[in-house]
């Protein structure tokens, strides 16, 4: 299995998933960045809940991806207004992974709904795949995270 995680991430939280999972995966990573950046003062909250809710899609900065190479791409987000943040949604329209092994991660500040893979599923019309939800992992280190994330890779792996 050659596998990739794709991600956007702004505060670090998602990313230090995306690298805990790479590990338990041999996993290659590739960090989504939009041309202008969002800010990380509390405009944060009404310029990307704005841009998630609209569901803007926001150019991104350059990156290499050729899907040839994978036979497994694994999307990762931070929750922002329920939703996938407005980065990955740009990847998930600019990119054909049709005939890809799917799986998907959020990263919330703990908010509970149940329709935080939504439109995930619907923008790659994947519906049964892996998927897993962690909270503010490089903030809080939560154990049990931790070992949803070892979880979630062996359901990858068996996929
Ligand atoms: C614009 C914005 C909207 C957010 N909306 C939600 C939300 O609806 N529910 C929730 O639980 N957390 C929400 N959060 C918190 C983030 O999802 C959470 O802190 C995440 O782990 C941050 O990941 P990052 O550090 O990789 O950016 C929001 C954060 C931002 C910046």
């Amino acid at each position: 299995m050659k596998a990739i995680i794709i991600y956007y991430s702004l505060e670090g939280n998602t990313d230090y998933t995306a690298k805990l999972l790479a590990d338990e995966l041999g996993a290659d990573l590739l960090r989504l960045e939009p041309v202008t950046s969002y800010p990380t003062d509390n405009k944060k909250f009404l310029m990307g809940g704005k841009d998630a809710t609209l569901g803007i899609e926001p150019p991104l900065k350059e990156y290499s991806f050729n899907p040839d190479d994978y036979d497994t791409v694994i999307l990762g987000t931070p929750l922002w207004a329920w939703t996938m943040a407005p980065p990955l949604k740009t990847f998930i329209s600019t990119n054909i992974l049709k005939g890809k092994k799917l799986a998907f991660f959020v990263s919330s500040g703990g908010g509970s709904d149940k329709k935080r893979f939504a439109k995930m599923h619907k923008l790659t019309g994947a519906e049964n795949v892996p998927c897993l939800s962690v909270v503010d992992m490089l903030k809080n280190k939560n154990p049990d995270d931790i070992a949803k994330v070892k979880e979630f890779a062996e359901r990858v792996r068996g996929c």
